[in-house]
């Protein structure tokens, strides 16, 4: 009833004009059917850190999305010109025009054409997986662990949506559990710390589920994820270090109404594998020429400027795990504002926070300021994604009001996404599929303001820094 219930709400907003954008059952996708009895067992002779990883490709901890032919169908329902481009392509083609629309990409050395984004149940149906958000691609380069910056919910959450309708089949929609969530405002970014209040108020301290009719104050807003191979020189998670570093942690996500107490304790030990795995990840290095000498006199300038909160590097490197205060980095405050004391403090007495066991910080100054291994990798930057490359972090008034990536250009000069700057969002993309392309600093939660810091530098050695910086 509830899943009826939704989709007659989802089809009174289905406007693509609505600005009320409903969440599907994305994360837990439509219910194509049950797929939780997937019970292949990953090889024992595989180490932690490479079940964790097996798990995250193989083990489905949601219901599946749909079945790959339907995937391969939602070209059907795109707008024109998009889908007469489709039908006049071969497969191949259609294929990668479904993957680029989605965000989704394939891992070569999975040997499989399921997207690294998904897992393949045993019924043939798709499963979201954590690489959703944590597995990406860079210069066209496909890295597990890497933040999908590319990622667009929103853009698979109304395909999906119109293609059911139209077949007559939405009664295949799941309920996700967060009726009225959206699901991210721009490609690249989702609303993702929101889904966790969202899914964690409809439970009580024993993980029960328990439906209620309202929800709690939410402050919605768009999040880049973090890179998975810093997670090892971290002790507190998340943008404002509330959280202690645990397996319990990283399961929030898999709060939909379908999962119950009884499952996350079966599931308990995979994420110790999982978490095994998240800290076995190393940087990837960067892949094009650099300038030793300079980035050498980059790195006396960054550990004069910037190691007091980013901490220093290579033999004997040390990381501070600075919390900065709001005022201080000035970066945008609504993430920061979107978990209470309330909330943070919930975390410590649920079944996540092991009881009390896991102290949280409930009143964190600002943002931690991260390590920056691999950061040349991990653009666009800043919690919210807000500035595409490092130069542009460097040059506050320099910063984009409106910009749009390629699919897979790389800035080497600029170090970070290859964009297209503009001064608006073009008048031509009124669609919303068209205008998430567009990344708006004006829309509240993404702001590029903040973090000065880089200015105390001058030209030479803002230069030599960002020189630097390739080398971590
Ligand atoms: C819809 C996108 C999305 C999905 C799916 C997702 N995450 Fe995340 N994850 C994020 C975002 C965004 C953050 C940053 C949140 C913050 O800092 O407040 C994050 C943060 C984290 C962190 C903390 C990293 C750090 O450096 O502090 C870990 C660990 C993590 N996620 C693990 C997982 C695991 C494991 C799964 C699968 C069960 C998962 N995530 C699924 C978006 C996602
Ligand atoms: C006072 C502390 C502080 C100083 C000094 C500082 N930073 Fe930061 N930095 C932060 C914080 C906090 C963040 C996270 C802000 C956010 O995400 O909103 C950050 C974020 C960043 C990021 C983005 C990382 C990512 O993955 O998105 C980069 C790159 C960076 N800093 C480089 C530098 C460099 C280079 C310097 C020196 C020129 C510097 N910072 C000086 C605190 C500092």
């Amino acid at each position: 009833m509830r899943g009826l219930a939704l989709c007659r709400l989802l089809r009174r907003v289905s406007q693509p004009a609505s600005q009320v954008l409903i969440a599907i059952a994305l994360l837990t996708g439509a219910a194509v059917s049950a797929v939780a009895g997937d019970l292949e067992v990953p090889d024992p002779g595989l180490s932690p850190a490479e079940r964790g990883y097996w798990f995250l490709l193989n083990r489905p901890y949601f219901n599946s999305d749909f079945k790959e032919a339907t995937f391969d169908e939602l070209w059907t329902v795109w707008e024109e010109p998009v889908r007469s481009e489709a039908e006049k392509a071969d497969g191949t083609t259609r294929r990668k025009l479904a993957l680029s629309r989605y965000g989704l990409m394939e891992l070569p050395a999975r040997g499989s054409n399921v997207p690294l984004q998904y897992v393949a149940a045993s019924n043939g149906g798709w499963v979201t997986n954590c690489f959703s958000c944590h597995g990406g691609k860079v210069a066209g380069r496909v890295i597990p662990g890497l933040p999908n910056s590319h990622v667009a919910l929103e853009n698979m959450r109304e395909d999906l949506y119109r293609y059911l309708e139209k077949h007559g089949r939405l009664d295949e929609l799941a309920d996700s559990g967060m009726p009225g969530v959206p699901l991210g405002g721009s490609n690249g970014t989702t609303n993702s710390v929101i889904f966790g209040i969202a899914l964690g108020s409809q439970r009580d301290l024993l993980l029960n589920y328990v439906p209620r009719k309202t929800f709690p104050k939410m402050l919605h807003h768009d999040h880049d994820a973090p890179p998975w191979w810093n997670v090892k020189h971290k002790k507190m998670l998340y943008a404002d270090g509330f959280a202690p570093k645990a397996h319990r942690a990283l399961m929030p996500f898999l709060m939909l109404p379908q999962t119950g107490p009884e499952k996350f304790k079966a599931w308990e030990p995979d994420f110790k594998d999982i978490l095994a795995y998240i800290e076995s990840i190393e940087a990837p290095e960067y892949p094009f020429s650099i300038d030793r000498d300079l980035a050498a006199r980059g790195q006396v300038a960054f550990n004069r400027v910037c190691a007091e909160c980013h901490g220093t590097y290579g033999e004997g490197g040390e990381y501070p795990e600075r919390n900065v205060d709001i005022e201080e980095v000035a970066t945008d405050p609504l993430r920061f504002q979107a978990l209470s004391p309330l909330a943070r403090g919930g975390h410590q007495i649920s079944w996540f926070g092991e009881h009390g066991k896991h102290k949280v910080n409930q009143y964190p100054a600002g943002y931690v300021a991260p390590p920056l291994d691999g950061v040349w990798a991990s653009g666009p930057y800043l919690h919210n994604g807000s500035v595409p490359t490092l130069w542009h972090l460097f040059h506050a008034d320099k910063r984009p009001v409106v910009w749009t990536r390629s699919e897979d250009g790389y800035d080497p000069a600029r170090v970070g996404v290859e964009v297209t700057e503009l001064a608006d969002v073009p008048a031509e993309a009124d669609l919303p599929v068209e205008r998430r392309r567009y990344f708006d600093t004006r829309i509240p939660g993404k702001s590029a303001a903040g973090h000065e810091f880089p200015e105390q530098l001058n030209e030479d050695e803002k230069t030599a820094v960002i020189e630097y910086l390739k080398t971590l």
